[in-house]
């Protein structure tokens, strides 16, 4: 009975999975079990013999079943901290980064221009992008010989063939705006067109799509001088500081007289910081409607007088966030955009902060 016992404990203790530790259930206290054929032989014991034997082998039959039903629990358990080893999760680890949407900074440089200029009165108008000779260039004072149209870059459309008219421009420029508000609303006006433009032009500081913004203002007596005061109130809103301007006399066709704008600005390692120091930089064309222009507008220019700019808008964006490659506008990862402090890209918020 010592030798059962100990050949059980110890295969029981061997045992590596709950099937082996079935089988020596079996093989030992099941119906035909080694130790249940023993509880059968007691019947043909003698009474003394019964009354030793009986006992021990119930007590065996006790322990080789608790020992079966310990180490069914131990094997689970195992089974259970291996399964959790290797299902082993470390819910610490930071979530995984979404993508945030936001704003471009193109557009978001257009907001607030728009918003700038609407506190000084200026309502936004538009125009299509794909324009005619006419407007682009024509009722602009620009006549078909005119240097200016190939300063210009343009991009033309094609005509059908035997087509013989002028064919259709990306327009060069938002000025064509001009002609189209004068057209259908007539003076007085105080209008932006802010827009996309087109020119055949490609490095650092040109892109062949690009975006103006348009001013114009027409009344009875409006001057130079009201020029130059919303110029300065608009730059000063702008770049958050106050910003001189520097007009130079110039040359467009659909102004007279003309003015190239600089602003106060200040290099500083190699960027350039504006609104201090005593250097200047040119940003928008500008002048006094040209009278042939208000004509071409439908305007009578014995009556009506105004002023007009055209600032880029990309240009304007460069300069307020420090943006050194006009290219990466179009870069399809705006990410680096926060290393230069674009508020906008941080938090998605459409609000201008004006
Ligand atoms: N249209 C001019 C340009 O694109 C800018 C301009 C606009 C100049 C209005 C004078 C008046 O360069």
């Amino acid at each position: 009975m010592d030798d059962l016992r100990e050949k059980y404990v110890s295969l029981i203790a061997a045992a590596a999975d709950e099937s082996t530790l079935e089988d020596l259930r079996v093989q030992a206290v099941g119906k035909k079990g080694e130790i249940s054929l023993q509880m059968r032989s007691l019947g043909k014991m003698s009474a003394e013999e019964r009354q030793l034997a009986g006992p021990k082998l119930n007590a065996l039959k006790d322990e080789i079943n608790s020992a079966l039903a310990a180490k069914k629990t131990a094997l689970g358990d195992a089974a259970l901290d291996e399964r959790l080893r290797g299902e082993w999760l470390d819910v610490t680890l930071p979530a995984r980064q979404r993508a945030m949407g936001s704003i471009h900074p193109i557009s978001q440089v257009t907001e607030e221009v728009t918003a700038i200029l609407a506190d000084l009165g200026f309502s936004v108008a538009e125009g299509p992008q794909i324009e005619s000779d006419w407007y682009n260039f024509d009722a602009l004072n620009i006549p078909g010989h005119h240097p200016a149209r190939a300063e210009m870059d343009t991009f033309y459309t094609h005509r059908a063939e035997g087509d013989e008219r002028p064919p259709h421009v990306l327009r060069t420029h938002t000025s064509p705006v001009q002609i189209r508000h004068m057209e259908a609303h007539g003076a007085p006006c105080r209008i932006i067109c802010p827009g996309r433009v087109y020119r055949a032009d490609y490095d650092q500081t040109h892109t062949p799509m690009f975006n103006q913004v348009e001013g114009l203002a027409i009344d009875k007596d409006t001057s130079m001088a009201n020029l130059k005061w919303t110029l300065e109130e608009f730059f000063t809103a702008f770049f958050g500081t106050n910003v001189k301007t520097r007009f130079r006399a110039s040359h467009f066709p659909f102004t007279e007289p003309s003015a190239e704008v600089d602003i106060q600005c200040q290099w500083k390692d190699g960027s350039v910081v504006v609104g201090e120091g005593d250097d200047w930089l040119e940003v928008l064309g500008s002048g006094m409607v040209h009278p042939k222009v208000l004509q071409a507008g439908g305007i009578d220019p014995a009556e009506w007088q105004g002023f007009a700019f055209g600032m880029g808008i990309d240009r304007m964006a460069m300069l307020k966030y420090g943006i050194p490659d006009l290219r990466a506008f179009f870069d399809s990862d705006l990410r680096w955009l926060r290393h230069y402090g674009f508020a906008s890209l941080q938090q998605p918020n459409l609000a201008t902060g004006l």
